[in-house]
This record gives structure tokens, sequence and C-alpha cells, in this order.
């Protein structure tokens, strides 16, 4: 987060630009210290002060449950209504896709992963816990409403990005109800989108797909917990969990950033770790804000390092976290277009 937050501080020196931030610690040693993860005020503050909420990856070995992650991210998550989860899974450098497509076109696919409901909703329970008769149970919550705005949000995206095709996934072979309702709804949708190519898939075929034809794919719909692991799959075959970034957004009202990984704790303190999804969360959230010109800036830059053959040594590179943090940064204050650029026009 140290390396996104010097990207904001080159970008908040761009007249075109009004970027004002706060720092927060949510970080876990306040949680062992205090037993808060986020307190009411904080999240009050968070929901009517911010136009948007940039969060570092979550996660310590010391909080064992993980309850303290759980609580902020997925907190944020349902508390802020944030149900469109986009996670964009592109290759940057073919170097780095652990696929070569046989078109020779590169992969190119944008999650919208349903964010509020599903498997992660917490309707459900344990029972005589600890004994040979335990029942644990997690229902699976779809809402027609839920459903509706995302799989709209999928089809919005495609029509003012001009791309053609949209495929939703599900398990509607072996959950029959809520793949009943996912499919009608979006066929529905569909039929508002005329020229746009609609097709359910199977999320066990989606899997299969996504490695055989990496580049086929352009925006996929799904619920939370088959976007979770989608998005993980895209992830890795576009470059890596160092490279993906992703926006939690309810459109028009809240927005959080976070890179899609974890914390890394097995690399921890070694200055190793890969700042690119974090600095591509920063694009997301200009493009946001409405400064699209600025986020094909940051991404240019992350390009260029890719390029340059800078990178941390997930990427086979050598650099550490700084330098490529500085590096993009100072090509960024090189860019000389940039600078030059003022508005979207
Ligand atoms: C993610 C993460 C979270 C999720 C975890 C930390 C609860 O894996 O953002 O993809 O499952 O949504
Ligand atoms: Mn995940």
């Amino acid at each position: 987060m140290g390396e996104a937050v010097r990207i904001l501080r080159v970008l908040a020196q761009h007249p075109g630009l009004e970027l004002e931030w706060d720092e927060w610690d949510l970080g876990a040693d306040r949680f062992l210290e205090t037993g808060v993860t986020i307190s009411d005020r904080e999240f009050r503050s968070l929901a009517d002060d911010y136009d948007a909420i940039l969060l570092g990856a979550l996660g310590d070995p010391r909080v064992p449950d993980n309850e303290h992650a759980r609580d902020i991210l997925l907190g944020l998550r349902f508390r802020l209504d944030l149900y469109v989860n986009y996670r964009p899974c592109l290759v940057r450098h073919p170097r780095h896709s652990p696929l070569r497509s046989p078109a020779g076109a590169a992969m190119d696919v944008r999650f919208f992963r349903e964010n509020t409901e599903g498997s992660y909703a917490g309707v459900g329970g344990a029972l005589r816990q600890g004994t040979p008769d335990e029942v644990a149970i997690q229902e699976d919550v779809n809402t027609y409403r839920g459903v509706e705005r995302i799989i709209r949000a999928a089809f919005h995206y495609a029509r003012s990005r001009g791309r053609r095709r949209v495929t939703m996934v599900d398990k509607a072979n072996a959950m029959a109800a809520p793949g009943a309702l996912w499919r009608r709804v979006f066929e529905e949708v569909a039929a508002e989108h005329a020229g746009i190519e609609a097709r359910a898939m199977y999320v066990d075929a989606m899997a299969m797909d996504l490695v055989r034809r990496p580049d086929h794919h352009q925006v996929v719909v799904t619920s939370n917990l088959f976007g979770d692991i989608l998005s993980d799959l895209g992830a890795v075959l576009a470059g890596g969990l160092g490279m993906a970034a992703s926006a939690n957004v309810h459109p028009g009202q809240h927005a959080l950033f976070e890179p899609v990984h974890g914390s890394a704790p097995d690399i921890a303190g070694r200055g190793t770790a890969n700042p690119m999804a974090a600095i591509l969360c920063v694009a997301l959230l200009l493009e946001h804000l409405g400064w699209t010109w600025a986020a094909r800036s940051v991404e240019a830059a992350v390009e260029a390092a890719l390029e340059d053959e800078v990178g941390t040594p997930d990427l086979g590179g050598e650099a550490g976290t700084v330098d490529v943090g500085r590096w993009i940064a100072d090509h960024l204050t090189d860019d000389q277009a940039l600078w030059e650029r003022q508005t979207d026009e």
C-alpha cells in the first residue's frame, strides 16, 4: 500500500486531479491490542466522508480464524452494499501468463462477481459441534434483486465498453433453484441487449474453458463464491495475484478498491511483495472518480515496467517492492502526455 500511496502522491500534483486522502490504520496490530476491527464511528465515516476507499491486503497469522480480515473486508462489502465486485484479468505482458493462447490473442476477461449474497450471506450455522453428529450448514442465498443488479451491471459494462460477449456462470445442473433464477434473469436482461452474445455456462466447464481458450471470454458474471474462485484462476492466468486489482462498488454510492491477493505472510518483511496490484487499484479508483485518462497513464506505467522487466520475484524479477514503486512513480513523473492532459476531452 505504501507504493500505491507513492503513486497517489505523484498524481496529487497534477492540476487536473483533485486528490486528498487520509490514512487509516486498521491493521492486525491494532486489532490485537484493542479487539476492535473497525468501529461504528469509523464505518460511518467511511460511508459518509469519502468518495472512495483504498484498502490494503488483510490477513495476519496471529489472528487464526481470520476474524479481523473478514470483519473489515466482508463487513464493508455487506454494510456498504457494494454489490459489484469487478475483477479485471488481463494479460499485461505475455511473458507472465502461464498459458499461450492458441490464436495468439491475449486473455482479457472482466469478472463481475456478485458481492453481497450467495454463500457469503452468513445464513446457516452449526449443531452438535465437536461430536460425531456435528452438522454444518451454510446456505446459498440468491435474491431476484441481487441477481438482477449484478447481471445488469455486467451488461451495462459490456455495452458501454463495446464488448460483445457476456457469459453467466452457475451450477444449474446440480443446484437447480439458484440456477433457474440466474438463468431466467440472465435471459431477461440479455433480451434487452441486442448485439451482445449472451451465454450461460456451468462453473466447472468455465474453469476448463478459461484454461483451454483464455482469449475467448470477455465479460463473466457470476455468484459470490464462483466469482471468488474463478477470479483467482483468472488472475493467475493473467500473470499472477501480484497484479490483480479489484473494485467493490455500489454504483452511485460507495466504492472500495483492494488488491485481490492477501497479505502474503510468508514473505512479510522481506520487501519483495509485488506492489502492482495495489497500484492498479489506484488506476481503478481514478477511473471510478472520472479520471480515465489518469487511470490509463497508471496502467501504462505498470506496463512499461513489465516491458522493461522491472518486477518482483513473483514475476521472475529481482526488484524489491520499493524499487518497483519508485520506477513506476518516476515513469509517471516523466510522462509528458499525462502532465499536459487536463480532461477527458
Ligand atoms: C477475496 C478474498 C475474500 C473472499 C476472503 C478474504 C474472505 O478471497 O477478496 O477474494 O473470499 O471474498
Ligand atoms: Mn478470493
